[in-house]
């Protein structure tokens, strides 16, 4: 009997429907989250890995404006795009689902009610902003200012980009309206405020119990411990999920706050994956064992909803003398958040035409060179410029010239001289050394990885591919491939070098598992070894049913990421090389780039000089 596998859940930031990715988006929340979950997977855990877009909020309304469609007609379009860019790029979700579903609709309202029942969501009377020319209510992104906390004079009416800080409009000094400019008026308006100052202590004690988080994270979410008011989780706005609350419920212009909803997402899909399998309590493996860790990853600017509104949501959904149907649920482990992508000093920016969108770049690049790119020079600590320049260099000396030549030539070689796997002979010293090097490095790029450390990672899994090449640079197995009498030597050179191959394989599949794949193959070896997510088109079939005005339509189907990943072969161990298995004549692994494109960029992306 083996122990059940250890539950790991990984949430990974909702992207809006509101465009679709450019790489700045998935070097944020993406490739991390999926190297992540694709190592905690070949370690041996029951990995449970949820997202999908964030479909409500303003930032839906503005975009859908500016494309004079209807907001569900675009949120529509953006989806599928967005389903189409991530599975491309090969993220292992379990399920990635969107926000207007009717499961997502009734667990949000379920978390809603328990907060209000148990005393954490109060109605006051506060100021909403309203255009004074047309009369509608303007949301709070539409309303710019200075920030009352740090002065930057950019803020948006929820939230400082500068600071961090969440706000309220009625606080932006100068306010204006970010459409035409002008001066909005502030009228009373009712709305329910979730209660953050009640639950600072549940929520202080435990932040200080996370001391392992990254230290910017843990530093930026004591400090908001510090101001705790009351937040408004519901706005004056006709597009979001009903407030589940007798009088409320049927009002077609006031709805849930966007990030109330999003952020249960993580909850939501999680049941919705386990009404998919069949099993619909699968999901109480993730989150009411305390001993399932959960892990958060996502840009920096959503810190502060995962590190204090989610938790305060768990924190007050669970606390009340009754229990609530979904019982007593987990708090993040860990909030990974990255910094910044830029693209030649400026953010990225689709109305500024600063934009490399993933499909583009997956089309002519493919998501192995994306990953690798993100993963080695991504914006993991510290906000990071992507440049075509070093992007090529990056490809070219490091995944072609290092990785595919390393695996290139040593098949090339076995094959060509053995036409299998060689037995080897007794191994030297210099054999032993880089054998050595392989399995402590597995061990070491498995810490990093444990930790969200990918670049230390990937840099280690890379160091070991150099000095494999050294070694074969040193062995000359070529030279020893004309002398017969050094053929045990040859056959002992080229195996420890396959399988030296076949350890980085290992470590740098999370990584790169396209590549991997091929990797596995070129060995000589069968099956699945690093698999793939797929696009499935479902029905939205969940059994619980929200309530209110403007539900989702049940007949309407979506595309979901899935995909059956207990079968693939991919293990955290060193694999041993078997002589006498075939191999076949390698194809090329990595694709070189013409140096130009550095200079240029490509068409769609041209640099500007
Ligand atoms: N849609 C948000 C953004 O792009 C992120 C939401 S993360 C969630 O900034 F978990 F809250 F959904
Ligand atoms: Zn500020």
């Amino acid at each position: 009997m083996t122990a059940p596998a250890q539950p790991v859940l990984v949430c990974v930031a909702w992207p809006y429907a509101n465009g679709p990715r450019h790489i700045g988006h998935v070097a944020g929340f993406g490739v991390p989250s999926d190297v992540f979950a694709r190592y905690q997977r070949m370690r041996g855990a029951d990995v449970l890995m949820v997202s999908g877009t964030d479909e409500h909020g303003t930032p839906l309304l503005v975009q859908a404006d500016k494309e004079g469609v209807s907001v569900k007609e675009m949120a529509d379009r953006y989806n599928r795009q967005i389903v189409e860019d991530l599975a491309g790029l090969g993220l292992s979700y379990d399920l990635f689902t969107r926000t207007t579903t009717r499961n997502h609709y009734a667990v949000v309202q379920e978390l809603f009610k328990g907060l209000y029942e148990n005393g954490y969501m109060i109605k006051e009377t506060t100021l909403g902003a309203i255009s004074p020319s047309t009369g509608r209510t303007l949301p709070d992104r539409y309303i710019e200012g200075t920030c009352p906390i740090c002065g930057a004079t950019d803020a948006r009416g929820d939230q400082c980009d500068s600071c961090g800080n969440q706000l309220d409009p009625a606080d932006l000094i100068d306010p204006r309206s970010k459409i035409n400019g002008e001066t909005p008026k502030f009228i009373e308006t009712e709305h329910f405020l979730l209660d953050l100052a009640s639950l600072a202590g549940m929520l202080g004690d435990w932040l200080k119990t996370r001391t392992d988080w990254r230290p910017n994270v843990l530093k930026f979410s004591l400090n908001l411990l510090e101001d705790l008011r009351p937040r408004a989780m519901t706005r004056d706005i006709d597009w979001g999920i009903p407030i589940p609350v007798e009088g409320w419920q049927d009002n077609g212009a006031k709805k849930l706050y966007v990030w109330f909803d999003a952020v249960v997402g993580y909850l939501s899909a999680s049941i919705e994956w386990a009404h998919r399998i069949g099993d619909d309590d699968a999901w109480k493996a993730w989150w009411q064992n305390p001993d399932a860790p959960g892990y958060y990853f996502m840009g920096k600017d959503n810190i502060t909803f995962h590190s204090q509104i989610w938790p305060a949501e768990l924190l007050g959904y669970s606390a009340g003398e009754s229990e609530r149907t979904y019982g007593t649920l987990n708090l993040p482990t860990e909030v990974v958040s990255s910094e910044f992508l830029t693209m030649s000093g400026s953010k990225f920016s689709s109305s500024k035409g600063v934009v490399i969108y993933v499909k583009d770049f997956l089309k002519e690049f493919g998501a192995d060179a994306l990953r690798y790119f993100i993963a080695v020079a991504g914006p993991e600590t510290t906000d990071t410029d992507f440049t075509w320049d070093e992007f090529v260099r990056r490809i070219n000396n490091e995944l072609a010239n290092g990785w595919g030549n390393l695996v290139n030539r040593t098949v090339s070689m076995a094959y060509k001289n053995f036409g299998e796997v060689p037995t080897p002979g007794e191994l030297t010293e210099a054999d032993n050394a880089i054998l050595d090097l392989a399995s402590r490095t597995m061990d070491e790029v498995g810490e990093n990885l444990a930790k969200a450390k990918f670049k230390n990672g990937i840099s280690a899994a890379m160091h070991v591919v150099g000095e494999a090449n050294a070694y074969i640079a040193e062995m000359e197995p070529w030279k020893l491939a004309k002398d017969e009498s050094q053929r045990e030597r040859l056959a002992t050179v080229l195996w420890t070098a396959l399988q030296v191959v076949s350890d980085c394989n290992v470590m740098l599949t999370p990584y790169l598992p396209k590549t991997a794949q091929a990797v596995h193959e070129t060995l000589g070896r069968e099956g699945v070894w690093a698999a793939m997510p797929e696009v499935r088109e479902v029905k939205d079939d969940s059994p619980i049913d929200p309530i209110g005005v403007g539900l989702p339509d049940p007949d309407q189907t979506y595309p979901i990421i899935t995909g059956d990943y207990t079968q693939q072969q991919a293990r955290w161990e060193r694999i041993s090389v078997e002589p006498g298995t075939a191999l076949s004549k390698p194809k090329p692994l990595v694709a070189k780039l013409d140096p130009e494109l550095g200079q240029t960029g490509p068409e769609w992306a041209p640099v500007n000089s």
